[in-house]
């Protein structure tokens, strides 16, 4: 039975529904797919069961915002059909109505899995409330690959065709159309290059400026073989010529996110030239635990809306991802805790129930600055004994983080010790990190580094703690914020 919306009376107090980021009300989801701006209104769909809580079936549910924080719930828009069921894939807007269905369409391009994983299309004229599949199902075929899907697709203007990304097993295969019907392949990529631990998925391809040139970034989602073991998103920097991706010589693979719950995350299409960011948003969870995690009526939640940049973290380029700026309208009070030092002789730093009656939803930030190369941390703990700990270890440029008692006990790969990150080692570092009832997503230096880490506590973490392998640690403007 199908239970959405109304007929499922979902609540904010079950036990780890997030508070402000997107959950399915009912059943599962997994990536988030055709990501499309259109007359205001951002539209989300998403890889869904709407029969239960565990992986099958899959639809494309559907849910939309004007603020890409607050979300709307919609009915689902597409179902399994013959040629299979409807996994990962884009949206556009066919503004020149190059495909026929009518100026102005949504046209959503996605894989029907069935015995065989094909293309398909189809198309809203109704602003996404409601979509009709082309009778010319599946548009593109290959007789030899298995692992052949999440077309992301956009129009590249210079060479007026649409350009389509397609996770072609562990490589990515582009092709071009002038209509969205008739697919010739352009070139691959990938082969001998970046992490190939697993099978490459949900490619996304977009430009993003650097010091005002033009850059072009291939996100290519990968399970297993994640930096830290699962699914992890890495990422390519260098041009694209309507035809072939040529990457610049760097030191791949590069992760987006080195924590282990971000995954399968792609970019929004048809964002208007005057708000002019590269939209991001991905699936909080990994494929080594998403379908155990201990939550009964839904399983998964979205990371929250970030924005793409380029810059250069003092060793090479990255992408950089920060939450959107829109998101800071959930603030509510702000305490701050001001600012401390450690010196050499000191206790820890603590923080004691630093937001009373928080219900988890919180956001902290503060600058840090240690003595020298000192390695510090600072944790999140609870009244249960339960914690989770960031390491900023600067002799070893690493940040890890351990979960390894976050959580209550539900998968052994959940629980594994350290899930680290390469860090370039700073005089000062400012640290923002979003807390919802079941995840935790660190933003460093503006996003330079992140670490997106879902965690199941028995109760609220209320307590902070500062501490350093030895020397003095300054903290500046410690803050936090009750969230919703
Ligand atoms: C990624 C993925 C996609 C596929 C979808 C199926 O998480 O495996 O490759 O289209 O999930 O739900």
């Amino acid at each position: 039975e199908i239970k959405q919306s109304a007929e499922y009376n979902f609540n904010y107090n079950e036990k780890y529904r997030p508070l402000y980021h997107f959950t399915p009300q009912y059943g599962w989801m997994n990536d988030p797919n055709g990501m499309v701006y259109l007359d205001g209104v951002f539209h989300l769909f998403y890889q869904y069961n709407p029969y239960g809580a565990r992986w099958g079936n899959m639809h494309w549910g559907h849910t939309v915002s004007k603020d890409l924080v607050n979300w709307e719930y919609k009915p689902f828009v597409l179902a399994p059909d013959k040629l299979g069921a409807i996994f990962s894939g884009s949206a556009v807007i066919d503004h020149d109505n190059t495909a026929g269905f009518g100026k102005g369409a949504m046209v959503a391009i996605f894989t029907s899995a069935g015995d065989r994983q094909t293309q398909s299309i189809a198309y809203s004229l109704d602003g996404g409330k409601t979509f009709t599949k082309y009778e010319g199902n599946p548009v593109l075929i290959d007789a030899n690959i298995i692992d052949f899907r999440d077309p992301k697709v956009f129009w590249h203007a210079p060479s007026k065709q649409w350009v389509m990304s397609l996770a072609t097993t562990q490589t990515i295969t582009f092709y071009g159309s002038k209509n969205l019907k008739e697919w010739t392949r352009l070139s691959e990529f990938g082969e001998g290059l970046g992490g190939h631990g697993g099978v490459w998925e949900c490619p996304d391809l977009f430009p993003l400026t650097y010091e005002g040139k033009t850059k072009w970034v291939l996100f290519v989602s990968i399970n297993p073989g994640g930096p830290n073991g699962g699914s992890a998103t890495q990422y390519f920097i260098g041009n694209f010529d309507g035809k072939t991706f040529t990457p610049d010589t760097m030191n791949y693979p590069l992760w987006l996110d080195y924590g282990r719950d971000n995954y399968a995350g792609v970019t929004w299409s048809n964002v208007p030239a005057t708000d002019g960011r590269r939209l991001f948003i991905g699936w909080m969870s990994n494929w080594d635990y998403a379908n155990e995690i201990p939550t009964e009526n839904f399983r998964s939640a979205m990371t929250v809306a970030r924005v793409l940049r380029l810059v250069h973290n003092g060793e090479h380029l990255v992408v950089a991802s920060e939450p959107v700026k829109e998101l800071e309208s959930l603030r509510r009070e702000a305490v701050l805790l001001g600012d401390k030092t450690r010196t050499n002789t000191s206790n820890a730093i603590t923080f004691e129930n630093f937001l009373p009656n928080n219900q988890g939803a919180y956001e902290l930030t503060f600058t840090v600055t240690p003595n020298e190369t000192d390695s510090f941390s600072f944790a999140l703990e609870n009244t249960k004994g339960e914690t989770i700990k960031y390491l900023f270890d600067s002799a070893n440029k690493t940040l890890s983080v351990d979960r390894s008692k976050s959580s209550v006990a539900f998968n052994a790969n959940f629980a594994e010790t350290l899930i680290k990150a390469p860090m370039v080692a700073k005089k000062s570092y400012t640290v923002r990190l979003l807390v919802d009832k079941s995840s935790t997503e660190l933003f460093v230096n503006n996003g330079e580094l992140v670490q997106t880490n879902a965690v199941f506590p028995t109760e609220v973490y209320n307590t902070l703690r500062f501490n350093t392998s030895k020397g003095t640690l300054t903290l500046k403007n410690v803050t936090v914020y009750k969230l919703k």
